[in-house]
């Protein structure tokens, strides 16, 4: 298929699987490897579309869920869609649901035609089958869509495994045809590989999910309690299987250190509500580790969070200022720090990126993992 989203190869790193490229969409070409922040609920949190700009962010993520359950994806059409309904006019990448449903609803039951569960706001019961998801996403007017999956905890038998990815790529080539019949010609939609930690399973997955030739590949089910060794060997083997030509994602994971690897093992898009997450409770992440901001020995540092950190928190305000913000809940301090952590990422891809065109990506990795307290290999 022509999809309206496209990957251009730029560099391949000579020592190991990482690359440097463009994800093109027709709202914009943005570099990768890439970032995203997370914008559950139609906005990242805190953060205005200026201060998403200003840190650098490229593509941001919605969650289909959250729209359907509210305000509903029929508000969101009336109001243009979702680019115009937050008044973000840059790519937005738009999730299928079923994570969501997987994390968030009170029961859930899963067959073949869907999942039926009771909404977590107000226990209504909805349906979110693969054609639902789909059109709820055609309907939000996301760039790029995810197809409904199933993610089946990572230690999960084979049995079990084998019949989450068999009806996952059922699911993939359902969401696919739905639209076909209902999608706008600028979206883009992804198949996601899952599979656990078992290597046929995910090449079986990866290859049914190739075959149906989608704009680009998801890589989920990770980031949900395995070692960060289980997860570097999925990537390892998985990243192999997807087409050159095509942007690959993994779901979910937001850790700088899981950003580094993940590139070396081929990833070019990441996302996840970690650096907002945390930065809600004061926790910054930094060149040397996490800045705990409410910790007492802040209370008279008149330096920055980050000294290596060239952002607008960072060169405006100090951890003395920013932890009486938190002490005396001031709103001000989780904006300050989701800025700062926000960009933390950000900017990390950029330095990623230019460690791969520089051929020196394996030492950038030394390096920042020294500083930042790691020591694995
Ligand atoms: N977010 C994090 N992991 C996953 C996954 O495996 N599937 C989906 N749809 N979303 C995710
Ligand atoms: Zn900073």
């Amino acid at each position: 298929m022509d999809w309206p989203i496209k990957y251009r190869l730029e560099k391949k790193d000579p020592r190991s699987l990482a690359r440097a490229g463009e994800i093109i969409t027709t709202r914009g070409t943005y570099q990768t490897p890439m970032f995203m922040p997370v914008g559950t609920q139609a906005t990242v949190k805190s953060m205005s579309k200026d201060d998403l700009k200003s840190l650098g962010a490229g593509i941001i993520l919605v969650n289909t869920y959250h729209m359907w359950v509210r305000p509903g994806e029929q508000v969101v059409k009336k109001a243009g869609g979702l680019h115009e309904f937050m008044n973000w006019d840059q790519p937005i990448l738009t999730d299928s649901g079923g994570f969501q449903a997987f994390s968030l609803a009170d029961l859930r039951n899963f067959s073949e035609e869907g999942i039926e569960f009771k909404n977590h706001l107000n226990g209504d019961r909805m349906n979110m089958t693969p054609e639902v998801s789909i059109r709820v996403q055609n309907d939000l007017d996301s760039d790029i869509m995810m197809s409904l999956d199933i993610l089946e905890p990572f230690d999960s038998s084979h049995d079990q495994m084998k019949a989450a990815i068999e009806r996952t790529s059922r699911w993939a080539e359902r969401g696919l045809q739905q639209h076909l019949k209902t999608g706008r010609p600028d979206q883009g939609l992804f198949g996601i590989v899952q599979g656990g930690g078992h290597r046929d399973l995910r090449e079986q997955s990866a290859k049914d999910l190739v075959a149906m030739d989608f704009a680009g590949y998801s890589i989920g089910g990770l980031s949900v309690g395995e070692t960060k060794s289980e997860m570097n060997e999925v990537l390892s083997y998985t990243t192999p299987l997807l087409p050159e030509n095509k942007p690959r994602y993994l779901m979910g994971v937001g850790t700088a250190d899981s950003l580094i690897d993940g590139v070396i093992r081929g990833v070019d898009i990441f996302d996840c509500v970690l650096p907002t997450r945390i930065a809600r409770n004061g926790t910054a992440m930094t060149h040397r580790g996490r800045v705990v901001i409410k910790n007492a020995r802040y209370e008279e540092d008149f330096s920055p969070l980050d000294s290596e950190c060239d952002c607008d928190t960072c060169r405006n305000y100090t951890k003395a200022y920013i932890r009486s913000l938190f002490a005396n809940h001031e709103i001000l301090g989780i904006r300050l720090v989701s800025y700062h952590n926000l960009y933390f990422l950000t900017h990390l891809m950029r330095q990623v990126r230019q460690a791969i065109l520089d051929e020196n990506l394996l030492e950038f990795r030394e390096d920042f993992f020294e500083k930042y307290g790691f020591n694995q290999k």
